[in-house]
């Protein structure tokens, strides 16, 4: 689901911001949320889900857009509030809430990646 709407998006964030107990916005003001969910029924659907929002957020950084995965879609669908949306949606089945991707313009510069852990990796040549 592709949410542009700012009421919505606001309420969005309302939901997600209630799991943590805080006020503050969890999407960090960006102005567009990708929510990603998944059928449970499928014995893969976490990774499935999981490597839907990596490679979005690949996409997003190939075009010079900041995004970040956001978490808390499984409580958040889990709510009477959130069955209610995905009802309006028109998602029907066993679909987990598996995370947000957020969209915007960066505000400033990304930091500089910290350099590659030497040992991180097990080779067996
Ligand atoms: C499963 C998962 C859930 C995440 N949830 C959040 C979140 O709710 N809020 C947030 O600011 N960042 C979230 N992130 C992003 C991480 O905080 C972090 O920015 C990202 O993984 C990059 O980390 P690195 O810079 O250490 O590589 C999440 C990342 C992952 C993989």
């Amino acid at each position: 689901m592709a949410v542009t709407n700012r009421v919505l998006r606001d309420r969005l964030s309302q939901l997600n911001a209630q799991v943590m107990g805080v006020s503050s916005d969890p999407f960090y003001g960006a102005p567009v949320v990708l929510v990603v969910l998944a059928d449970r029924t499928r014995p893969t659907y976490l990774y499935d889900g999981s490597l839907v929002i990596g490679n979005m957020l690949n996409a997003a950084h190939s075009l010079g857009l900041g995004s970040c995965w956001i978490h808390r879609a499984k409580e958040v669908f889990e709510s009477s509030e959130g069955k209610e949306l995905l009802s309006r949606w028109g998602i029907t089945g066993d679909y987990e809430g598996i995370g947000h991707c957020i969209l915007g313009f960066p505000a400033a510069a990304a930091s500089v990646p910290k350099p590659r852990k030497a040992d991180y990796i097990h080779w067996e040549e």
